[in-house]
Formats: structure tokens, C-alpha cells, sequence
């Protein structure tokens, strides 16, 4: 039987609208009562662990904690939490681990040193049984099903689900947000599942023609801002094991602080626009350079906005919503535009090589 390049990638993409509706109907009630229980405690600070994507879901929790909310949060590779963290760590502390298989070493050793040191542990996990489930004081599982490819996406979506619900409702527990703005993000979540459904197929097919130009680019950099910065993360890891391409993220501001200088002909750039106004006039500058230098740039941006007059290369299109659940739209023409390059590279996304779906 022909096996077709990165059909469970793509099948699980598309599972994404389904992953959102599932999770947030059998989880937004236990999330509001482990949220209560948080709350109760009275946290100083909220870490946020785990490895490669799940750790990038982190960083999005972690922003948007404190979007929020008035409480520390620090998001910190799992296999960095002993040598950085851990000492620091005290019963007033939560800490959030995150991982799609529930087994990733790291993100166990960090759990296991976090609950010896006090800490109140709520593991999110896609596997129910797993260890994280099983040795969590509290847990919350995802509902993307079983997720085949190596390359994590749907899982991730769902991360990002469970990570806003939390946030809203743990900051709302804290005082920090009324409840008027958490039923108005309890009902964002239908709203982006529809927006992905409808804007999937152009999207890949954008993507088709983007990965045609990019097949021989060296480099790709992501950049984003705030949020923007967590997907930037989690698309140059995409397009790394994806698709085998070099890619790297930053921080928008921070690439002008010496990255910039490996941009010449044919370093393709991919910018996340930044939802802050004071922040899209330093993009804008970016881009402007980028161009100079003969990049080729694609924005990812909200529908009927620019960046530097449109003096870009692509621009893909996100459907207008509320800036805090903006990443969970953007993140999906991300994940298609790997699995684009991956097929025109003759890469099979699915299995990606050296890489296993857990790392133990
Ligand atoms: C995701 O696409 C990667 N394959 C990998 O980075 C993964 O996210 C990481 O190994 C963590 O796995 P986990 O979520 O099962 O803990």
C-alpha cells in the first residue's frame, strides 16, 4: 500500500475544530474548579513546564496569565527546571506541566522535584493514565484523540484551549478579571473552531504556493511579539522536524539585536504581526530593512490590515478576533505551511527522522 506524505499530519490539522469544541466541552468545568482551588491557595507564581511544543504551550500560558492577571508566571524548559528553578521553588508556588504524551522524561523528573519541594502540581496531558495524570495533584486532559504523527499539532491547538481557559479562570478566582470578560473568552473558543473550519482550505492552498517559493531557502526566521513570540517558537521547531528546513525564532525587537545580520537573498522571514500598536511601527521598520536586504517576507496578519503598506511577499490572512485567542487561528496556516514545505522537499512530515513521539 503507497503511504501519502504526511497524511496523518494533515488529517490531524484538520481535527483541530473538533480538538477546541471536545476539550473545552469536557473540560471547562473541571478547569473552573481546579481554577477555584488555585485560587484558594493564593499563588505568588505560576511556572510553566515542559519540552519542545509542549513547552512552547507554556509560554503562550504564561503570557496569557499575564495578560490577565496581576501574578508572576515563568515559562521554563523542563529540562532546564532543576538547574534554574528548582530551589527557588515553595509550597505558594503552582507549577503547570505540560506535555501531549504524558511520559516526556524531562517534564516528569521537573514535576517530581517541584512536588518534593511544596509546590501545587496540575499536569495538562492528552493521555489519561498517563504518569503526569497519575502523579499531578490535579489534571486536566485534552480531547484531540490519539495523535500519530510525531509532529504535534492538533495537541498543541488544544494546549493553547486549555491554557486560556486557565488563565481567565485562575485570574478571575484571583480578582483580577471579572466575570463578564470570562464568559466572553468562554465564548471565543466556538467561534475560533468555526473560523478554522472555513479558512482551512485557503490556507492550504496559500501555504502550497509559499512552501513552492521557499523550497530553496536556506533559513527561515520567525518573529512575533508577546503571543507572537510563542508561535514563533513553536513554528521554527514546525518547520524544523516537519519539513528539515533551518529555522529559528525571536523576539521581533530582538533580531535586530544581531540576527539580522545572516538575512541576504534568499532568507525567507515570516513575521507574526504584532495585535500591540505601539509594537506594528517597530515591525514595520523590520520589515522595511528585511526587504532591503532581499528577504522574502510573508506576514501573518489580521484580514483587511497591512504591514509597511503591504511591501511583502505573502501575506496569509487571519480572520478578525479577539487578540488573546488570535495565536490558536495563526498557528494553523503555521502548521500547514510545514507540511507544505515538508511535501514539496519530499520530507514525510509524519515521521520525521531521529525523532520519536516521546522522549524518555
Ligand atoms: C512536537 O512536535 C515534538 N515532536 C516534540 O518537541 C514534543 O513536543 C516534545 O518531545 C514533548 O513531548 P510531550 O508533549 O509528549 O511531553
Amino acid at each position: 500500500m503507497k503511504i501519502a506524505l504526511g497524511e496523518k499530519t494533515l488529517k490531524e490539522i484538520r481535527e483541530e475544530p473538533a480538538t477546541i469544541r471536545n476539550t473545552f466541552q469536557s473540560q471547562a468545568t473541571r478547569i473552573k474548579e481546579i481554577s477555584t482551588e488555585l485560587g484558594q491557595r493564593k499563588p505568588n507564581r505560576v511556572f510553566l513546564v515542559g519540552s519542545g511544543t509542549s513547552y512552547h504551550a507554556g509560554v503562550f500560558g504564561a503570557y496569557v496569565l499575564n495578560a490577565l492577571g496581576e501574578i508572576l508566571a515563568i515559562p521554563v524548559q523542563a529540562s532546564e527546571f532543576e538547574a534554574y528553578v528548582a530551589n527557588a521553588v515553595n509550597p505558594h508556588d503552582v507549577v503547570i506541566a505540560l506535555s501531549q504524551s504524558g511520559e516526556s522524561t524531562d517534564t516528569l523528573k521537573a514535576l517530581r522535584v517541584a512536588k518534593k519541594r511544596g509546590a501545587l502540581v496540575v499536569g495538562v496531558t492528552n493521555m489519561p493514565g498517563s504518569t503526569i495524570v497519575l502523579e499531578s495533584h490535579h489534571s486536566i486532559v485534552t480531547v484531540a484523540g490519539v495523535e500519530e504523527s510525531v509532529v504535534a499539532t492538533k495537541t498543541f491547538q488544544a494546549q493553547l484551549a486549555v491554557m486560556a481557559l486557565l488563565a481567565a479562570e485562575l485570574c478571575r478566582e484571583l480578582g483580577s478579571l471579572g466575570a463578564e470578560r470570562v464568559a466572553e473568552i468562554r465564548h471565543l473558543f466556538e467561534e475560533v473552531a468555526t473560523m478554522i473550519s472555513e479558512n482551512l482550505d485557503a490556507w492550504d492552498k496559500q501555504t502550497k504556493k509559499i512552501a513552492m517559493r521557499l523550497k530553496p531557502s536556506r533559513d527561515v526566521f520567525v518573529l512575533g511579539f508577546g503571543e507572537g513570540f510563542a508561535l514563533a517558537l513553536e513554528a521554527g521547531l514546525k518547520l524544523k522536524e516537519a519539513s528539515l528546513t533551518h529555522s529559528e525564532a525571536f523576539s521581533i525587537a530582538e533580531f535586530k539585536h544581531g540576527p539580522i545580520s545572516l538575512v541576504t537573498r534568499g532568507v525567507a522571514v515570516i513575521v507574526i504581526a504584532p495585535s500591540v500598536e505601539e509594537k506594528v511601527e517597530i515591525a514595520e521598520r523590520l520589515i522595511l530593512e528585511l526587504k532591503q536586504k532581499r528577504a522574502t517576507v510573508i506576514t501573518i496578519i489580521e484580514q483587511g490590515k497591512r504591514l509597511a503598506q503591504g511591501k511583502v511577499d505573502f501575506e496569509i490572512s487571519i480572520p478578525r478576533i479577539d487578540a488573546l485567542l488570535a495565536p490558536m487561528l495563526q498557528i494553523v496556516p503555521i502548521q500547514l505551511l510545514a507540511y507544505n514545505l515538508a511535501l514539496v522537499r519530499s520530507v514525510n512530515p509524519d515521521s520525521p527522522r531521529h525523532l520519536t513521539k516521546v522522549v524518555r
